[in-house]
């Protein structure tokens, strides 16, 4: 049984989507949730779903080991599910091809600093884009630019407004990433 971690920023989801997904399998479990925002809404689905969560700050992520040495002590596989920090690279070494993001659009369009939630469907409207989608990668220490494990599209109709767009791609998040996650798993060597 592999362990996953969770990371998260925001409303968290798609992290409840992936705790209950592996509630019933035998390849891994959901055991931490770890989030850089102390009134997350993630937060409040942990205690209802008793999942273990940690709030940390930038200190302990970026200047000091302590996210490093409790991911190394507790993780096989980090998921990072909504989550707005950039990934500091001794973590993305310690955990190679073991680190698996979501992005709301389809890579390479859409991506980079400033491209997250909302503002990648508002960005998508604006530029009256027939598709979007969503992109599972592993993390490298660039913002959306680790090798793409899967992508799923779905249509975008003229009359579509920014919240029609984001619930397509949530249908798709909710759909596909505990399956990917899955598989990646299951494939063990993370290609
Ligand atoms: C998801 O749509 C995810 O793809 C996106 O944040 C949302 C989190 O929703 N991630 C990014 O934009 C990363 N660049 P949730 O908190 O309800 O799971």
């Amino acid at each position: 049984m592999k362990r996953i971690v969770i990371m998260a920023s925001g409303s968290g989801s798609n992290a409840e989507n992936i705790i209950e997904f592996f509630q019933s399998k035998e390849t891994a479990m959901v055991t931490h949730v770890l989030t850089n925002n102390e009134r997350a809404k993630v937060l409040e689905r942990c205690n209802r779903l008793k999942i273990n969560s940690l709030v940390f700050d930038k200190e302990d992520f970026i200047k000091t080991n302590k996210i490093l040495d409790f991911l190394k002590n507790e993780a096989d596989y980090i998921i990072l599910a909504g989550f707005l920090w950039r990934i500091p690279m001794k973590i993305i070494t310690a955990f190679p091809n073991r680190i698996i993001n979501i992005h709301p659009a389809l890579l390479p369009k859409y991506g980079g600093k400033g491209m997250y939630g909302m503002h990648v469907h508002e960005a998508i409207k604006e530029n009256q884009e027939p598709l979007t989608g969503i992109t599972i990668h592993f993390v490298n220490e660039n913002y959306d630019e680790g090798a793409i494990i899967f992508q799923a599209e779905t249509a975008i109709k003229s009359e579509d407004t920014v919240n029609d767009i984001a619930k397509k791609v949530q249908k798709l998040e909710y759909e596909f990433f505990p399956e990917v996650i899955e598989k990646v798993i299951l494939k063990g060597n993370g290609q």
